[in-house]
């Protein structure tokens, strides 16, 4: 039997997938970000950083900027910070305004203590190894800085994961179909901060608990399809189950109304 957290694991750290596929431009990245103007309370994030960075001076890096929508919100917030981002993408970089560089999270190009904060926002979970990449955020920054952190909580969009297996079974004519994979697992909510704590003394859990409602099913469907760069890790054929949760979204809603997802996501500011 295939030992499929492995198999998931090893796919969702594989640098020539991430760089080459997932986030080789930011059509996917956008949208699942763009599912959250339909969560209640609606948190804006960049802002939450940019409050939590008010006493830093000087230097911040963001380690995996992706499409750089925290660096855009700090660059017209704080024009007083030296701003850098780094991703190993070199695709999704292409449309963020500089300086930014091609760098690996675990391999920083920055000398020991060189930077006052660095972000690294739900993207450890796709560093082969945690642990070394969390000890170069850590070795970046400087003793009085700090380092934010975000990801999801393993309860987050639970409804999505139900309504997969749902039409991953309705193709595959069985009752419920294989589990879809999980991008936030490895580095989930609950798992970072014994990951962070290894390296700071204070980490503080900001949770950011929502529900999304769509009377549409469209964003839900292009938040699903957004996973194509992983379809091959799904045992089931990618496109056929999200035709069939089309259909099945599309029945609930002119059942019900309205189709809802619960969010956990969350913030983790840490400090020495
Ligand atoms: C889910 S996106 C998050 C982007 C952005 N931080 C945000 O929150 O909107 C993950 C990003 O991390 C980048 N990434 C993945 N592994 C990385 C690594 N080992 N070093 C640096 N960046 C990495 C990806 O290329 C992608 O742009």
């Amino acid at each position: 039997m295939t030992d499929l957290s492995a198999a998931h694991d090893a796919a969702v750290t594989d640098r020539g997938r991430l760089a080459g596929s997932a986030y080789n431009s930011d059509r996917d990245l956008a949208a699942r970000q763009s599912l959250y103007q339909w969560q209640t309370p609606r948190y804006d994030l960049p802002g939450i950083v940019a409050g939590k960075l008010s006493d830093v001076r000087g230097r911040a890096v963001d380690v995996g900027c992706g499409n750089g929508k925290f660096l855009q919100r700090l660059r017209a917030d704080r024009p007083d910070l030296v701003l850098l981002g780094l991703d190993i993408a070199p695709g999704i970089l292409a449309g963020v305004p500089g300086p930014v560089a091609v760098a690996d999270a675990t391999g920083l190009p920055l000398a020991d203590g060189s930077v006052d904060a660095a972000l690294a926002m739900h993207m450890l979970y796709h560093v082969p190894d945690i642990a070394h990449a969390v000890s170069e955020l850590s070795r970046v920054v400087a003793r009085h800085g700090l380092v934010i952190v975000s990801t999801n909580s393993d309860r987050d969009k639970a409804e999505l994961d139900e309504l997969w297996q749902r039409a991953a079974g309705d193709v595959l004519g069985t009752e419920r179909g294989p589990g879809r994979i999980s991008l936030s697992a490895r580095f989930s909510l609950e798992k970072a901060p014994a990951f962070l704590g290894a390296e700071f003394g204070r980490v503080e859990t900001i949770e950011l608990p929502g529900t999304i409602t769509v009377r549409d099913p469209e964003p839900v469907i292009a938040h699903m399809a957004s996973y194509r760069a992983w379809a091959d890790q799904h045992d089931v054929p990618f496109d056929a189950t999200i035709e069939r949760a089309r259909t099945i979204l599309e029945d609930h809603i002119a059942r019900d109304g309205a189709f809802q997802v619960n969010c956990m996501g969350g913030i983790l500011v840490c400090r020495r």
